[in-house]
């Protein structure tokens, strides 16, 4: 186990913001995890994954937690389907390219998304059609309130869009592992449209094709700090898609029709008619090949500048087109 006080946290945020908190600690086991003295540690406690979704807002004044538990487990019954069992600190891309490797199929087209197991399960990762939802059994937690372990079928894990009932918990149960479903017979998902005519014969093929794809319209974090997208898409009535289509003065304006009718919008797109591209603020800007993302220019953006930029693309998107963005990136604290 890692423990240590007035810990910098540059190394466990992909934006790179030069913040600390006052202790940190890295455990490798449940075991370990259940013996911290939990009246003891500063407050607030909060548990982070690779750190790929998140900004520090300032200096934080408790305890960042951060799970080194990392196996990865077939539970190989002779079946199509193939359980697998992951331990919440496993990279999730290295655990998505193991998977293609043995040719099973489910995880592929959520490759190269940075972050980790636990926060996978946490903010239900997607991309490409796919939901991390979509590929799990189940998910094993220890609760801090009652001091157990316990398990959540997926159906008790309240999964939507980047949402999950461990948002709303967060300082309550700590996900420790979760239990995949993978499939030995093709199941190839190529109905997002940049997917069309890629290579799709394997697991393997398909992750190379998003892996391509995702290398041309979002940065590198180990080149460029970022956390991903910045905004969710927002999701709005026919009424208020209407008032978008007046607004912009173009019939073509992209969108995404939701079972139910509502419409999920493009947040990249209203940005950039509000001409965001490239726009800085301070170390922050954003980023150029694809306006849902805020990236730490020059290395050295404060939390600040990128509260300032995300501030000024809020108020512009409302006064344009009506639609309140939501940050996807969570704000800490
Ligand atoms: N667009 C523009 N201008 C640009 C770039 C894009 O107008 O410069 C518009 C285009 O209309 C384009 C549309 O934005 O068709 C949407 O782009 P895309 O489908 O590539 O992705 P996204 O909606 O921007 C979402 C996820 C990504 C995920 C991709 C692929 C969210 C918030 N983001 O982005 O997830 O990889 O779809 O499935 O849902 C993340 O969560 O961090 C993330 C990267």
């Amino acid at each position: 186990m890692i423990k240590e006080f007035d810990f910098d946290l540059s190394a466990h945020n992909t934006f790179r913001m030069k913040v600390k908190c006052a202790c940190f600690i890295e455990y490798n086991s449940i075991e370990e995890l259940e013996s911290l003295p939990w009246d003891e540690l500063p407050k607030p406690v909060k548990h982070i994954g690779g750190g790929s979704n998140l900004l520090f807002t300032s200096d934080f004044p408790g305890t960042i937690l951060h799970s080194a538990i990392r196996h990865v487990k077939y539970i190989d019954l002779g079946l199509d389907e193939v359980p697998v069992l992951a331990g919440s600190g496993v990279k999730w891309d290295a655990l998505v390219e193991e998977l293609c490797g043995h040719g099973l199929w489910g995880a592929e087209n959520l490759s190269l998304i940075p972050g980790e197991v636990g926060a996978a399960a946490v903010q239900n990762i997607g991309a490409y059609g796919v939901e991390f939802k979509d590929i799990v059994k189940g998910v094993s937690c220890y609760d801090i309130q009652e001091r157990r372990r316990c398990k959540f079928t997926v159906n008790e894990c309240g999964y939507g869009y980047r949402e999950s009932m461990f948002k709303e918990a967060a300082d309550r149960y700590i996900i420790t592992s979760v239990l995949l479903r993978l499939s030995r017979s093709p199941r190839p998902r190529l109905e997002y449209k940049g997917l069309a005519g890629i290579d799709a014969s394997s697991p393997a093929s398909i992750r190379e094709a998003v892996i391509g794809i995702r290398r041309t319209k979002l940065p590198d974090p180990e080149d460029l700090g970022s956390a991903g997208s910045f905004f969710k898409n927002p999701v709005i009535s026919a009424t208020d898609f209407l008032r978008i289509i007046q607004a912009a003065g173009e019939e073509n304006v992209p969108h995404y029709v939701l079972d139910g009718g509502m419409i999920k919008v493009p947040a990249a797109w209203l940005i950039d008619r509000c001409g965001f591209k490239g726009e800085k603020e301070g170390g922050a800007a954003v980023y150029e090949k694809q306006p849902l993302v805020i990236v730490n220019a020059t290395g050295s953006a404060s939390p600040g500048d990128v509260l300032e930029l995300e501030r000024r693309i809020i108020a512009s998107v409302h006064a344009r087109f009506g639609v309140t963005l939501h940050p996807e990136v969570e704000h800490i604290p």
